[in-house]
C-alpha cells in the first residue's frame, strides 16, 4: 500500500470502536441501542430508524417470523460518529438457538458490552454469550441496566459477576439510591461530584446532567448518597479499581449502572466505550502470524445471509475490513478459491437498508452483494496474500431428516439445502443409510429448523418437511469407528457435506457411554459446545 494509504489505515483504524451489546432477552438490549443512537449520531440513519411504542427504534428484524416471535435471527450493523470516532455496533441474535451466528458476531468485534438487568443479575442467556467472549477473550464493558426500578444490590451484583463468571468486576460508576431510588451516579475518577439526571418523558431525548459537589449537598438531602459514599470507600479498600490492562486481557470488567429507557448513564457508557474500548489491532492469521492493520487490505466474512430484504432476492456476506482501506471497485482475492471478487456492489448495512459504501477502514463492516461463493470464515485480501483462522463449527445438538414436499421442486429443494448451508444456517450430513434425497440437517437449537423450513418455503419455493431424529449428542470418528458403529442399534454414523467429516449421534450421554464402555478404542472426539 502506498505510504499515504498506510497513514490513511492507521489514522482511521484507531478512531474505529467495533463492538457488540450480548444479553439474555429482555434486558434492554433494544432500548440500549436506541439510547446509544440518540446520544450518537447515527451516520447511516437511511430511514431504518423506527419506532417502537412511540420511541425512536432500531431494528433488524427482517422476516416475518422473527417479527412474529419477536425475536432476533439476523444480524444487523450500525454506524455511529461520536467525538471524533466512529463506533461500529454488531447486533447479536439474543436466542441461545442461534449461538453459532453470535459466534460468528462475536469474531468480527473488538469488544463486547455485557448488558444485565439489574433485578436479574446474570441469566442464563447472559452467562452463554459470556463464554463466548471467554473463548475469544474478547474484553467485556458491564452495564447494569434498569435501575429506575426495584432490583438487586449493587455489591451483590459485583459479587454474582465475580463468582459466577471469574471475572473482577470494577465498577467506573456507582449508583446513589438502590435500584428504584436512583439518586443519581458518582462516576469513581471524579468522585467530588454527584452526578444528577434530570429524566425527559419517554426517554426521548438525551436526560441532562447536573455535576453537584458532594461536600455542597447535606446528608439526609440525597437519599441514599451516605449508603453510597460508604460502598465507595469499601470498593477502594478492596482494589475494586479499573485496570486497563486486565480489561484488555479479559480477565477485568469495568462496571457502569444506568437505565436505558431514561438515558441515564448512557453517556457515561459510550464515552467508556470511545475511551477503553480497543481499536482495532492486528489480527492472527491462520498461519500463526498476524496481519497488521495498515497491510493491504483484507477482511473476514462472518456472516452470509440471502433476502434481508424481500426487494432484492440476493445473497449479501457481512465482512469485517481486518487491514488497509476497502475502495468500492476493488478487486479482491478470495483466499479460499484463489478467485477474484468484485466489489462493485459494496454496502454498508443498516438495518434492512443498504447505503452505497465506497471507502471503508479497519474495523467497519462492509456488505458484499452477490456473494454467492463466499462462506462464514472465508477471507479476502488485496496484494499481500493471507488467511484468517477458519470459524469452528459447533457440536450439533438436534438433527432431524428433510424432505421435499413436492417431487416436482427437487432442484430447487436441493440447491436451497445447499444455499443455507453455505450460509451457516444448518449443518448438513448425509448417513448411508438414508440416502442424499433424504439428508439430514443438524443444528445446536431447533429454532434453526424453523428458519429452514421458512425459508425454503417462502423465499427459495421448495416447501419441505421434517421428520425429527432421536439423537442428541455427536462425536467425531473414523472410518473404523463408522464400521464398527454402524453395527449398533440406536447410533447413526453420519457424514458432514461441508467438510467430510464423519459424526457419530447418539440418543443421549447414557447410550455413548455403553458404546464407549463396550468398544474400547473407538475414535470419539468431541466437537466444540456451542456454548456454556
Ligand atoms: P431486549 O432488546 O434486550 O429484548 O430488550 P428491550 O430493549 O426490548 O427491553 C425489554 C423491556 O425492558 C422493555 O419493556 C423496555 O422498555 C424495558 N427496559 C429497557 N431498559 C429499561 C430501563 O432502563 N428501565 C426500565 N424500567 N425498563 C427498561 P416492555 O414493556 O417489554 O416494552 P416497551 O413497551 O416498554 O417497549
Amino acid at each position: 500500500m502506498s505510504g499515504i494509504g498506510v497513514v490513511e489505515a492507521c489514522e482511521q483504524a484507531a478512531r474505529r470502536r467495533t463492538f457488540a451489546v450480548i444479553s439474555h432477552p429482555d434486558a434492554g438490549k433494544s432500548t440500549l441501542t436506541e439510547a446509544l443512537a440518540l446520544h450518537a449520531r447515527v451516520i447511516s440513519e437511511a430511514g431504518a430508524v423506527h419506532g417502537k411504542a412511540g420511541r425512536r427504534g432500531v431494528t433488524s428484524d427482517w422476516m416475518a417470523m422473527e417479527r412474529e416471535r419477536g425475536i432476533s435471527v439476523t444480524s444487523a450493523v450500525l454506524q455511529f460518529a461520536y467525538r471524533d470516532t466512529v463506533l461500529n455496533l454488531l447486533d447479536t441474535p439474543g436466542h441461545a438457538d442461534f449461538s453459532e451466528d453470535t459466534y460468528r458476531v462475536l469474531s468480527a468485534v473488538d469488544c463486547a458490552v455485557m448488558l444485565l438487568d439489574a433485578a436479574k443479575g446474570l441469566e442464563p442467556q447472559t452467562l452463554k454469550l459470556f463464554d463466548v467472549c471467554r473463548h475469544r477473550r474478547l474484553p467485556v464493558i458491564t452495564f447494569i441496566n434498569k435501575w429506575d426500578r426495584p432490583g438487586r444490590e449493587a455489591l451483590e451484583l459485583l459479587d454474582e459477576i465475580e463468582q459466577r463468571l471469574g471475572i473482577h468486576p470494577a465498577p467506573v460508576t456507582w449508583p446513589v439510591g438502590n435500584a428504584g431510588e436512583l439518586q443519581g451516579l458518582i462516576d469513581r475518577r471524579r468522585p467530588a461530584h454527584l452526578i444528577h439526571f434530570t429524566r425527559t418523558p419517554g426517554g426521548a431525548t438525551a436526560a441532562a446532567e447536573h455535576h453537584l459537589p458532594i461536600n455542597d449537598i447535606a446528608v439526609d438531602e440525597v437519599p441514599g448518597l451516605g449508603a453510597a459514599v460508604e460502598e465507595l470507600a469499601l470498593l477502594e479498600g478492596t482494589g475494586a479499581n479499573y485496570d486497563q490492562t486486565r480489561f484488555l486481557a479479559g480477565t477485568s470488567t469495568p462496571v457502569f449502572f444506568g437505565a436505558a429507557v431514561s438515558n441515564i448513564g448512557v453517556s457515561l457508557l459510550l464515552n467508556a466505550v470511545v475511551d477503553l474500548a480497543p481499536a482495532p489491532a492486528p489480527r492472527l492469521t491462520r498461519d500463526g502470524g498476524v496481519r497488521k492493520v495498515e497491510a493491504s487490505f483484507s477482511g473476514l466474512v462472518f456472516k452470509v445471509q440471502a433476502n434481508m430484504d424481500p426487494a432484492h432476492r440476493d445473497r449479501i456476506a457481512f465482512v469485517r475490513v481486518c487491514s488497509g482501506v476497502f475502495e468500492r471497485g476493488m478487486i479482491l482475492k478470495h483466499a479460499a478459491t484463489g478467485r477474484p471478487f468484485a466489489t462493485k456492489y459494496a454496502h454498508s448495512i443498516f438495518g434492512q437498508d443498504r447505503a452505497t459504501v465506497d471507502r471503508a477502514y479497519p474495523g467497519d463492516i462492509i456488505g458484499l452483494v452477490n456473494a454467492g461463493a463466499l462462506r462464514p470464515g472465508d477471507t479476502l485480501y488485496q496484494d499481500e496474500p493471507v488467511v484468517f483462522p477458519p470459524m469452528p463449527t459447533f457440536a450439533p445438538e438436534h438433527f432431524a431428516v428433510i424432505r421435499s414436499k413436492d417431487p416436482s421442486r427437487s432442484k430447487q429443494f436441493r440447491r436451497g439445502i445447499e444455499q443455507l448451508e453455505a450460509e451457516g444456517v444448518v449443518q448438513v450430513l448425509v448417513s448411508n443409510r438414508r440416502g442424499r434425497q433424504a439428508p439430514v440437517l443438524a443444528a445446536v437449537g431447533p429454532m434453526q429448523f424453523d428458519v429452514v423450513l421458512y425459508r425454503l418455503e417462502y423465499e427459495l419455493g421448495a416447501p419441505a418437511t421434517l421428520e425429527p431424529l432421536p439423537y442428541r449428542l455427536a462425536r467425531r470418528t473414523d472410518d473404523a469407528g463408522r464400521e464398527l458403529l454402524e453395527r449398533v442399534r440406536g447410533v447413526e454414523v453420519l457424514t458432514r457435506n461441508s467438510d467430510g467429516e464423519l459424526l457419530a449421534v447418539f440418543p443421549d450421554q447414557w447410550r455413548f457411554n455403553v458404546v464407549r464402555r463396550d468398544l474400547p478404542g473407538l475414535t470419539l472426539e468431541s466437537l466444540i459446545a456451542a456454548t456454556g
